[in-house]
């Protein structure tokens, strides 16, 4: 397939490193920039064979099977249409809008015009985050009870995320985006949210948006999900996640202080994606563009287009995200439990699960099975009618 790259700053420079990182069949084969300048030093650095600063001429050119967006968040929207208006699959980055309203019309383009709508969601595909999902979806922990996701770093690299306008919010939208949508993967797409409390802040900068923010998200079959997210966290980039299930746990580290240390002076450059410091004991990544997750993101992208099927993350799991925020961003304000608002479901429409209590017999239920130091070896039970705990030594 060969790719045209619609922006040149930094997260289009993490996409081209990773999709010309193998000798891969997937070409990208060019850019657009509105600075012609940094259209042709991108075109230069990957010796690609066609730059410009028209959108249009990039995308509508007969060679191009897909564009992927590598804009500020403001501009996906008229991006999706101009990949609509060509009838080009399209593989935007997150957050997918602004707001779920933006990433609502970007969904019906997509399904409008019959092309692949990808969403490039990179952290669900880090190759802790697959594997680990893949361990919940084998049975691995039992049922997931509660999904907590944390990215937080010193802030972002460029202008315009701090401009609110421009960005759609803060450390929420950006940061927030990636740790909801980890969660969801884990206590399952199929269901619902149903509700969001939300904490936002403006700590430390001097901008209109949250720097920080934690929020809860209560799914329909009574699973929890949760994000810490920050612009304030000083020592590089924090992205870990923990899951909790019924028969087991997860924890997961995918960034920092993850097997590899260093000690330097300081007499080097580029540590690692945040790294505020390149002197003293550093946490450099191996292969950072597979660890953040974008070779399996794209590979993945590329076999749903190929394949004509669906990709893990799609314009409308996008979509589903951004409404998950804009609810978070009411109860910030409202300091309430506040509703997610969704126009379109396709998941579960079941609202009841039923009970997580295990059964001991026809009358018991079990709390706990317990061994004290002593050896003692006892069950806690509960009475089904009476209510009544009981202990029972085995
Ligand atoms: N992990 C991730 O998935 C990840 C990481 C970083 C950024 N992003 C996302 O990527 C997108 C771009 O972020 P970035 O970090 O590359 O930003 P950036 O500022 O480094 O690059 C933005 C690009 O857009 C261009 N641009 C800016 N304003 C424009 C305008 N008005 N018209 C046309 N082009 C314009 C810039 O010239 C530059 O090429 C954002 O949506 C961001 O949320 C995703």
């Amino acid at each position: 397939m060969n790719i045209a790259m619609l922006g040149s700053g930094f997260i289009a420079r993490f996409y081209a490193d990773s999709l010309q990182a193998q000798r891969a069949k997937d070409k990208l084969i060019s850019v657009y920039s509105r600075n012609i300048e940094k259209a042709q030093k991108f075109a230069d650095d990957y010796k690609l064979g066609f730059f410009s600063d028209s959108m249009d001429e990039v995308v509508s050119r007969a060679d191009v099977d897909v564009v992927v967006i590598s804009l500020p968040n403001n501009l996906h929207e008229a991006a999706v249409a101009c990949c609509a208006k060509f009838k080009k699959h399209v593989l935007c980055t997150k957050p997918l809008g602004r707001n779920a309203a933006e990433a609502k019309r970007m969904l019906d383009m997509v399904e409008k015009a019959g092309i692949l709508g990808g969403y490039l969601e990179d952290l669900c595909y880090t190759p802790k985050n697959l594997k680990a999902i893949k361990a919940v979806k084998d049975g691995n922990i039992g049922k997931v009870l509660w999904a907590k996701s944390r990215e937080a770093h010193p802030g972002p690299h460029s202008d315009w995320f701090w401009d609110h306008e421009q960005s759609g919010g803060g450390a929420m939208v950006d940061l927030g985006c990636h740790c909801v949508e980890i969660a969801r993967n884990y206590i399952g797409k199929e269901i619902r949210p149903v509700e969001v409390m939300c904490w936002a802040a403006t700590q430390v900068h001097p901008i209109k948006a949250e720097d920080s923010g934690i929020g809860l998200v209560k799914y329909a079959n009574g699973a929890i999900g949760q994000f810490e997210v920050s612009w304030c966290f000083r020592g590089g980039m924090d992205l870990r996640d923990e899951v909790m299930g019924t028969e087991g746990t997860i924890w997961l580290n995918n960034f920092l202080r993850t097997g590899f240390e260093m000690f330097s002076t300081g007499k080097g450059g580029y540590v690692a994606e945040k790294a505020e410091s390149s002197s003293g004991w550093l946490f450099p990544v191996g292969d950072e563009v597979h660890e953040l997750g974008y070779t399996n993101m794209f590979t993945d992208m590329f076999n749903a287009i190929e394949s004509d099927s669906q990709p893990m993350e799609t314009f409308y799991d996008g979509y589903i995200v951004n409404a998950i925020l804009d609810a978070c961003y009411v109860s910030a304000k409202s300091r309430k439990w506040e509703p997610v608002q969704l126009d379109v479901w396709r998941g579960d429409q079941t609202d009841d699960y039923g009970s997580n209590f295990n059964s001991y017999d026809d009358d018991h239920y079990l709390i706990k099975t317990e061994i004290l130091p002593n050896g003692e070896h006892k069950l806690i039970l509960k009475h089904k009618v009476t209510g009544e705990v009981t202990a029972k030594n085995i």
